[in-house]
């Protein structure tokens, strides 16, 4: 199929506005909205076996394992170890009978993770393979395969992807806490029911396209940028930095809120935007604390959030951005959205080579 960008001045744009049409599209292999019910594309395989999960990936991918390692200790309390693919097959990692080895790629080539892969297949572990490219090695090789339904990634910065991953990990976790006894039907339905929310949400936050680019020059000034989220945030703060850095050439950091007092509080002034990812919940007043940290020591607040968490936060930040209120299930899936958007129009605004950054590959198919 010929792939060009519509409508779009480049590939990462318009992968972006196609989010909530791919994830939904993800969703429906993974999901029975009518029966309220999470379907597998692998029904024989039995999770409930399974004592510990292994996460392995890299980049952008290894920062959607990030996040499901939250969703699979929270719900399915099952032990979850994860690292990048570089240092995984070094590390001489202890892996013992009846885990399962989880690989997160999307174009299931990284040198890296599939070496990785073939290292925890000798070690005795399952091995399932979260992929974009149907044909891939990785995908060849897995015992479970879990694909992701994306459609090409041209954009070198990963965004799509990216989300449709979180889907098909979010529809993972769920079905393990299924099998291991942790969810009634009642609750399993209302999981069902918030992700197939997500793509409607997902499309809420698109809307906010224009404000984001407003806030783009602000950024673009910046020689480095924070970002701050705690839980399933925090990968998402390592991801919107990660996100910066690729195409707008800004350095950036991502941070556990929490742990920024160990450090990065010294780098704080006024010439340092920080971007903090809470959407209201349980950890929301904690990461506000944090927030308001920064905000005693004169530094630029972006906060991201729904409207009781924007009400909540109260005075103090130089812009907001809101985002649909949100089960916390899917708030990242649909806080990746201003994140990925805020790269974007401070790379355009920089003027940045935004599908091919310098020195970046789409695959990185060498050690
Ligand atoms: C490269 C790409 C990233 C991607 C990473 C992992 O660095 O530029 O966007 O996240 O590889 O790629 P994979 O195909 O394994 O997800």
């Amino acid at each position: 199929a010929l792939i060009d960008k519509g409508n779009h001045r480049h590939f990462m744009q318009k992968e972006i506005f196609e989010q909530p049409v791919v994830v939904a599209q993800t969703l429906g292999s993974y999901l029975r909205p009518l029966a309220g019910e999470v379907a597998l594309p692998i029904p024989e395989f039995d999770f409930a076996d399974i004592r510990r999960v292994t996460i392995v990936a890299c980049g952008t991918s290894f920062y959607a394992g990030m996040v499901a390692k939250y969703w699979f200790e929270r719900f399915a309390r099952v032990p979850v170890d994860i690292d990048v693919a570089s240092e995984f097959r070094y590390r001489e990692p202890v892996l013992e009978e009846g885990g399962l080895a989880l690989f997160i790629s999307q174009s299931g080539e990284t040198a890296d993770t599939l070496a990785a892969l073939r290292h925890a297949r000798a070690a005795g572990q399952k091995i399932a393979v979260v992929v974009n490219v149907p044909t891939s090695s990785m995908a060849r090789e897995a015992d479970l395969l879990l694909p992701t339904h994306a459609g090409p990634e041209i954009g070198v910065a990963s965004t799509k992807a990216f989300t449709c991953q979180l889907a098909v990990l979010a529809a993972l976790a769920a079905n393990f806490a299924r099998v291991k006894g942790r969810l009634t039907p009642d609750e399993e339905q209302a999981i069902v029911r918030h992700l197939a929310e997500a793509p409607a949400a997902m499309n809420a936050a698109l809307a906010h396209d224009e404000e984001i680019e407003a806030l783009a020059p602000l950024v673009a000034r910046a020689r480095d940028v924070l970002y701050l989220g705690r839980g399933p945030d925090y990968p998402m703060a390592l991801e919107g930095a990660l996100k910066l850095k690729e195409i707008s050439y800004i350095h950036a950091e991502g941070y556990a809120a929490g742990e920024m007092k160990h450090g990065p509080i010294a780098l704080i002034d006024e010439d340092v935007p920080v971007i903090v990812i809470a959407p209201s919940g349980p950890l929301f007043d904690k990461t506000v604390s944090n927030m308001q940290e920064v905000q005693a020591r004169g530094g630029k607040v972006v906060l991201i959030s729904d409207a009781a968490g924007i009400m909540a936060a109260g005075e103090g930040t130089i812009a907001t951005i809101e985002m649909p209120e949100v089960h916390p299930l899917i708030a990242p899936l649909v806080y990746a959205i201003p994140v990925q958007l805020l790269a974007y129009h401070v790379a355009v605004a920089k003027g940045t080579d935004v599908d091919q950054p310098r020195n970046l590959a789409k695959s990185v198919t060498v050690e």
